[in-house]
């Protein structure tokens, strides 16, 4: 399978525009999650058929160590096929408390020489209150069990909606504080995570300053929530600011952080020239690895076990899943790894741990 993908579908598919290709594929796949009979199919191909490899994190069982980041299934459509290709849990989103039509085209460029896709989505999604909908449909009818004994878990990424509204402070915190607060009422998710650090918004990173950090995560203290929470971080700050930010996320209580979001730098592409010389949105894939691979040591070196790790970016083999887990990451989420290499390198990680 990986042989095909790698030789056959993906030099057609990587001819067309991104963004069209990404939303076919949501769409197929939202097909895919609906019967029983295509999800078998799904799990006879791509499925994870290994020994056990659950692991309980904040009380949390995920069948497997892996997870798909955010931004992939941003408006919740594929919690019932994801389970099928050896996925243990997926983050939803980001979300806003109002729908979003992201930034102008293109949001998406890739680029093959460097491993990586310039991503300037601009937190296009449908708004939480949609989401909450369809998620409610989907889980009335058992739709994110899958196969296997654990259930897959369901992380929802709450961001501020991108638009001039939401770039004054009050108004952005009081944007995450509806999502926050309307998804605990509902009980919907099984962790929360609070995405800070979008490069591609309104505004930019308002929340990476420690006082506004302080300012949001005290607001959100304010709402009752039984779920683990992390916090989804910027990977371009010099460690002691990025150590100012775990120490206010230590004092709230937070049960974790993400590392991390997009590299803003593009001296770190393998290939400038492959990307155009303005800033054009956030690199994924191979230039994220090494900065939260070694933000993910120093964060487990300071803190010992204080806070859950999700580790992210440049997970494109078996082997770097594994460094992630060795700089102590607990468990690990990729998309662009799934989308240069195909759907098997999930399973293939499951197997390699
Ligand atoms: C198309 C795309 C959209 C993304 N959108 C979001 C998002 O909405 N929220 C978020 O926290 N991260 C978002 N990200 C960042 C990813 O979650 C992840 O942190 C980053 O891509 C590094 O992982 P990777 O190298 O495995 O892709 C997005 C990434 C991609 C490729």
């Amino acid at each position: 399978m990986s042989f095909l993908y790698k030789n056959i579908l993906k030099p057609i598919l990587f001819l067309i525009d991104p963004e069209v290709i990404h939303d076919l594929f949501v769409s197929f796949g939202e097909f895919l999650g609906k019967f029983g009979v295509t999800r078998s199919i799904t799990r006879f191909f791509y499925g994870y058929k290994g020994k056990d490899i659950s692991k309980v994190v904040d009380g949390i069982k995920y069948r497997t160590p892996v997870l798909l980041s955010a931004g992939f299934d941003y408006n919740g459509r594929l919690t019932e096929i994801l389970p099928e290709i050896g996925f243990g849990g997926e983050e939803i989103g980001s979300v806003t408390a109002h729908p979003c039509a992201g930034n102008p085209k293109p949001r998406m460029t890739r680029l093959p020489n460097s491993g990586s896709i310039i991503v300037n989505k601009g937190l296009k999604n449908d708004g939480v209150d949609v989401l909450i909908e369809r998620l409610k449909k989907t889980l009335a009818h058992g739709g994110k069990s899958g196969a296997g004994e654990a259930p897959f878990v369901l992380g929802i990424s709450i961001a501020r909606t991108n638009d001039e509204s939401s770039v004054d402070v009050q108004a952005g915190i009081n944007d995450y504080l509806y999502s926050f607060k309307r998804l605990n009422e509902e009980g919907i998710g099984d962790y929360y995570t609070i995405n800070i650090s979008c490069p591609n918004a309104f505004g930019g990173e308002a929340f990476t300053t420690s006082d506004l950090l302080t300012r949001l995560l005290m607001r959100l203290a304010t709402i009752p929530c039984k779920k683990p929470v992390y916090v989804k971080m910027p990977i371009n700050l010099p460690w002691t600011q990025f150590r100012d930010l775990l120490k206010i996320i230590d004092f709230y209580k937070l049960q974790g952080v993400v590392i991390g979001n997009l590299n803003k730098d593009y001296s770190s592409l393998g290939v400038r020239a492959e990307a155009p010389d303005e800033y054009a949105g956030g690199l994924s894939g191979v230039p994220c690895r090494q900065l939260s691979t070694d933000l993910i040591a120093l964060t487990r070196k300071t803190y010992g076990k204080r806070f859950t790790i999700m580790g992210v970016g440049g997970i494109m083999s078996v082997t770097d899943a594994c460094e992630k887990l060795e700089a102590g990451a607990d468990l690990v989420q990729l998309i662009t790894g799934m989308i240069f290499e195909g759907p098997e390198l999930v399973s293939e990680i499951c197997e390699g741990l």
